[in-house]
């Protein structure tokens, strides 16, 4: 990762900062910062309804895009990708446009125990509205989903699997092409929150044969406000728009209206056009290195980092300690992970602390929040040094 850090300027305005919150949102590449800016000065117009050329070359590049997505994604075709705001947008969208009509009393939405609250309440809210059951597949003591438990919850009643592929919390990659064609076998639908793993540029759509995957650009180098839905064919016809407006139509009268196709009918209103290019930049950025190399990269410091944080005394990791991963929750004995956070900010080290939007999981830890470090590819071994001295700094403090 020689020379990636270069290509990040808030490094260059921030010289001195680690930065470990990348599972909350990444540093963006110059690429992508000129990439935006460019189409503001270059080409600004809005998409899918002016004649002229400017507003032709808005569109194509916003298009192409969605294309780009697709390919990223080994999508089968463009139209599979919707453009959203954001991972939880996109969970929303499905949970109103597709299960709120096929759900009905007594019918039930599977989750795991280890779900951000936006792979929850949308998934709770609309089961109290319908008289259907949110079931929780549990972990097990070495923070793994508990996959017997999982298997004997399949059954036709099942409407709906939605489940984390990597943990935001304790790091926890989940077997979820297992759990997909487990599923499948009961017909079951299953939508994938890739929040944390879309980065990786590694999600093979065909492969793992989804139904829906939900992420968001700005976790993986691109711009806030802006995510995906991909969803599968079969899907798609079925998906009943739920924002009425512009650009989703095909006629309306004032007695009624005609929607367009799918992605288009689920995109109403101007969208974050600039975002998208951006989106499409931070594709572009990702593109240029081989499969898997930036996984390796994090997991490989998660690794050092976790072997290091075990050996301060009285700090527990909250996270399978076996798995390689990037993220890693840890709470230390006796010392708020607010106080750990505002100390290691003292230090110049961005680290998260509290419940990272899972309650039931900070719940389930039997703790009210942890602390968090997660790695990108900017990061360096020389940020785990500095986190490990400040680290055993506050422990000699608190001691
Ligand atoms: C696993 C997971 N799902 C969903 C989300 C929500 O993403 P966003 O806030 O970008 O919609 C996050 C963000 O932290 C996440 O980590």
């Amino acid at each position: 990762m020689d020379g990636v850090k270069a290509q990040f300027p808030l490094f260059q305005h921030h010289p001195e900062l680690v930065y470990l919150d990348n599972a909350a949102t990444t540093q963006k590449p110059q690429a992508v910062i000129d990439g935006i800016s460019t189409f503001y000065e270059k080409s600004n117009a809005n998409i899918h309804r002016g004649i002229y050329r400017l507003a032709a070359e808005a569109d194509q590049q916003y298009e192409a895009v969605r294309q780009k997505v697709a390919s990223f994604l080994h999508a089968p075709d463009a139209q599979h990708i919707i453009f959203t705001s954001g991972t939880t947008a996109s969970i929303n969208l499905v949970a109103q446009s597709f299960l709120a009509n096929r759900l009905q009393p007594g019918d039930e939405v599977l989750i795991s125990a280890m779900e951000h609250h936006a792979n929850l309440i949308p998934w709770q809210q609309l089961c109290r509205l319908k008289n259907a059951r949110l079931r929780i597949i549990p972990l097990t003591k070495d923070f793994q989903l508990d996959m017997k438990a999982f298997r004997e919850m399949l059954h036709p009643r099942v409407k709906l699997l939605a489940v984390t592929h990597i943990s935001n919390v304790l790091g926890t990659h989940n077997p979820v092409q297992e759990m997909i064609s487990m599923a499948h076998k009961q017909e079951i639908p299953v939508l994938l929150d890739a929040a944390q793993s879309a980065v990786y540029g590694e999600l093979d759509m065909q492969q793992l044969e989804v139904d829906f995957c939900a992420f968001s650009a700005h976790k993986m180098l691109g711009p806030t406000g802006v995510g995906v839905l991909y969803a599968r064919e079969k899907w798609l016809a079925e998906m009943q728009p739920v924002v009425f407006g512009g650009d989703m139509i095909k006629a309306v009268s004032f007695e009624e209206s005609t929607f367009a196709e799918a992605p288009r009918r689920l995109e109403a209103g101007t969208a974050n056009i600039a975002g998208v290019i951006g989106l499409g930049h931070a594709i572009d950025f990702l593109n240029q290195f081989e499969k898997g190399k930036i996984r390796r990269h994090a997991e490989a410091l998660g690794q050092i980092a976790q072997e290091k944080l075990l050996t301060i005394n009285g700090l527990q990791i909250m996270g399978p300690q076996e798995q390689a991963k990037a993220v890693i929750s840890f709470c230390m004995k006796s010392i708020h992970p607010h106080d750990i956070a505002t100390f290691l900010d003292d230090a110049g080290i961005a680290i998260r602390a509290g419940h990272h939007c899972a309650q039931p999981l900070m719940a389930w830890l039997g703790v009210a929040a942890t602390s968090r470090i997660s790695f990108s590819l900017y990061n360096e071994a020389s940020d785990i040094d500095r986190l490990i001295a400040a680290l055993k700094e506050i422990h000699r403090f608190f001691a």
